[in-house]
């Protein structure tokens, strides 16, 4: 009998393991271990046997048993997959898959950090207002006080579109289209958008970035409600414990000119090589945003007469702040695409 239940075995293995379909799989569960198959059949022989015989011819029967049983398992486990994968070759759709998780993207941390400038600004009573990203020549510099052959035009080198257009280097020219708009009425706008510069591109500088630009027109607008707006954005912008100080500096389109900047959040000020940090460059300051009053030939240029009028611009950078709030230690992330930045944010 036990030579009997070996070849079964071995004739059972051997013909699951040819089969090619699922749809062999039910004939050959029925022969070997379906309710009249083989092995069932040599159980019931078991009662022939003597007593002595029968307890372990019957241990090794429910072992083949279990074995076949668990080998036609796996069998029709690889069948079953080829089986798809087959199928999946053929068909076009196969509505049973699971489909594919749809995960939801947010903003851009850019864009994030635009929004929490507009707010600290609207709260202040500036409106949004949008100038060309593509500018004449006349517009990104001349009606700003820097006319041609200027040596104050090193600052902005550019990229040329021809002759007199170019991408606009800053977001200055706003304020002349602003002006020319707005006129004769008083102004409180910011204008955001993305600004291009012919640069080497390091860790610190891209050629294409973005900045807030901010202008303020009136009948009475001094000095003092710069520095006032200037304070109360850097302390709703990066928090109250920390410091602005303004420093004189040169625009072509402000008179006076003044450069922002805040105290670094490592807290140190002395400006030695063993106080403050790699960011603020061991000084305890960081560069905020350039400003001043509006020059009387800008504000001719937009159609304000500077007896009557005055006024007050800054220029703020975007990417910046958010790689200093972040420590972000390069530019370039910001314009990679790489999601593993962007979605830390
Ligand atoms: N346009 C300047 C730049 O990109 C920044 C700037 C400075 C803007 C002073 C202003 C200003 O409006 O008053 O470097």
């Amino acid at each position: 009998m036990l030579e009997q239940i070996n070849k079964l075995r071995k004739k059972g293995q051997n013909e699951l393991n040819a089969l090619n379909s699922t749809d062999q799989l039910p004939e050959w569960y029925y022969r070997y271990l379906g309710r009249k198959g083989d092995l069932t059949s040599l159980l019931k022989q078991l009662g022939t046997l003597s007593s002595e015989e029968r307890p372990a011819m019957g241990k090794v029967i429910n072992e083949v048993k279990q074995e076949l049983q668990e080998s036609f398992e796996l069998r029709q486990k690889t069948l079953r997959e080829t089986n798809l994968s087959q199928q999946l070759g053929i068909d076009d759709l196969d509505v049973t898959l699971p489909g594919r998780p749809c995960t939801t993207g947010h903003l851009h941390l850019t864009t994030q950090t635009l929004r929490r400038i507009y707010k600290i600004f609207q709260e202040m009573g500036f409106q949004v207002y949008e100038a060309p990203e593509v500018e004449s020549d006349e517009f990104n510099f001349q009606l700003l006080n820097i006319p041609e052959y200027h040596p104050a035009r090193d600052m902005w080198d550019t990229f040329w579109v021809n002759d007199e257009v170019v991408l606009r280097t800053h977001t200055s020219p706003g304020q002349i289209w602003a002006m020319r708009e707005y006129y004769p009425e008083p102004i409180r706008v910011i204008l955001p958008g993305k600004c291009y510069r012919f640069e080497q591109i390091t860790p610190r500088s891209e050629h294409q970035f973005f900045q807030v630009e901010g202008l303020a027109i009136g009948k009475n607008i001094r000095l003092t409600d710069l520095i006032g707006v200037m304070s109360e954005f850097a302390h709703k912008m990066y928090g109250v414990e920390r410091k602005v100080r303004f420093r004189g500096s040169y625009f072509p389109f402000t008179e006076p000119s003044i450069e922002i900047d805040m105290s670094c959040s490592c807290g140190e000020e002395d400006g030695t090589e063993s106080s403050g940090c790699r960011l603020c460059k061991y000084t305890g300051w960081l560069e905020v945003a350039g400003a001043g009053m509006v020059h009387p030939a800008v504000l001719r240029n937009g159609g304000y007469d500077p007896e009557e009028w005055s006024g007050f611009a800054f220029g703020m950078g975007v990417e910046r702040p958010a790689l200093l709030k972040h420590n972000i230690d390069d530019i370039r992330y910001f314009y990679g695409n790489d999601l593993r930045f962007l979605q830390q944010f």
